[in-house]
């Protein structure tokens, strides 16, 4: 069977990250999140993909001509020269289609599920589409689907309030569609999987739902992109075998005292002072430095990013290239853009830094 992955999206919830790197390429332990997406199709037994893209499609194909292992696997690329929507993108993937039932996923989802139990439920049934749900802490942020006792999907509801909560099952991004669906799909315009096909499917009675009780995290925020970074370093997701749980290049340089605590990963060229993991799990980047002294919890440090000496990094996104100057403190869930700079001594807290021309100055708290 074949899959589509959606992965046009302008990623906004991302910013300043998706600027420069599309979010299907967001490294997860220093391995470009699509890869993980491509695990679990393959361990599903789907046998090729069509990517749904739009937004910096470059950089998503120029990653998989890198990867030798997938030279024998069918992958097409089908390029929106305007963002189409969820049903739209597979629309447009329709060309590259065997004209069989499909996988679709959204680009954006960890997962451990199991694909080959959803398509196997989807086959047992008379339903046009079955689509996989999961369940959640707090479903007021979400879309909820409501499902009747033979998994027949009654009614969805878009972020309700608490009181008219009915169910902690949402959507999952993870969907088994006969290609009769396609030809519902009006082409050339934008359309909506979620606000217009499913709700199609769901008036006639031929939508089902299958429930996943697996790992799953969209990474779609800094916050989940974060808590995904701290599992697959744990261990609580990610296919594959063999995880090196202490991975430090042998070029790296390490000073005295240095603790490293395992899981955490070291890649060539980092200069590390004092890097303590202790507050949650941090992932940093190819030729990321370290300075002396500093401290790095629970976050990531994306491609040459640089952390001076004495300064500390707490619970937030370093962008590529970007640095945090001497004895400065970013914590909160910050994001720093790509080649952002906070000057020395700063305290960034809570606070998004987009602008790589300007140094964020001494003593100014969060902006
Ligand atoms: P936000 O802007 O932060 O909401 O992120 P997003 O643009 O990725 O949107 P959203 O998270 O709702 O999208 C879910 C999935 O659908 C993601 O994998 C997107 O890449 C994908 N997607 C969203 N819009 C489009 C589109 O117009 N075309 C294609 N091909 N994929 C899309």
């Amino acid at each position: 069977m074949q899959a589509v992955i959606l992965v046009g999206g302008l990623g906004t919830r991302l910013r300043p990250i998706t600027y420069d790197i599309p979010k299907a390429l967001v490294p997860l332990r220093n391995q470009p999140f699509i890869g993980y997406m491509m695990d679990m199709l393959r361990a599903g037994g789907v046998d090729g993909v069509v990517l749904a893209m739009g937004y910096l499609p470059d950089q998503i194909q120029d990653y998989f001509a890198t990867r030798e292992d997938l030279k024998d696997f069918p992958i097409n690329y089908a390029v929106e020269d305007r963002p189409l929507g969820t049903a739209g993108g597979i629309k447009n993937a329709e060309r590259y289609l065997d004209g069989g039932p499909l996988v679709v996923v959204n680009g954006d989802v960890l997962t451990g599920t199991d694909l080959r139990s959803a398509i196997e439920l989807h086959e047992s049934s008379d339903s046009l589409a079955t689509i996989t749900l999961t369940s959640v802490e707090d479903p007021t942020a979400y879309g909820l689907v409501e499902v009747d006792h033979d998994m027949v999907v009654r009614r969805f509801l878009e972020k309700p309030a608490a009181a008219e909560v009915t169910t902690n099952l949402v959507n999952a991004g993870i969907y088994v569609l006969e290609p009769e669906v396609l030809c519902r799909i009006p082409a050339g315009r934008e359309v909506s999987i979620e606000r217009e096909i499913f709700p199609y499917l769901q008036a006639r009675g031929k939508l089902r739902a299958h429930v996943s009780s697996s790992y799953w995290r969209d990474i779609g925020t800094p916050r989940s992109y974060l808590a995904a970074s701290h599992d697959v370093l744990s261990g609580a997701v990610g296919a594959h075998e063999g995880f090196e749980y202490l991975d430090i290049d042998p070029s790296t340089k390490r000073g005295k005292n240095v603790r490293l605590l395992p899981p955490v990963s070291v890649a060539a060229g980092c200069e590390i002072g004092h890097l303590a993991t202790i507050g949650g799990r941090s992932s940093l980047g190819r030729n990321c430095r370290v300075g002396e002294g500093a401290v790095v919890e629970g976050s990531i440090l994306l491609d040459g990013a640089e952390i001076e000496p004495g300064a500390v990094v707490r619970g937030s996104i370093i962008g590529p290239g970007a640095r945090v100057g001497q004895k400065a403190i970013v914590r909160g869930l910050s994001v720093l853009g790509a080649g952002c700079v906070v000057g020395e001594s700063n305290v960034l807290d809570q606070g998004i830094h987009i602008n790589p021309g300007v140094v964020v100055p001494p003593r100014s708290l969060s902006f």
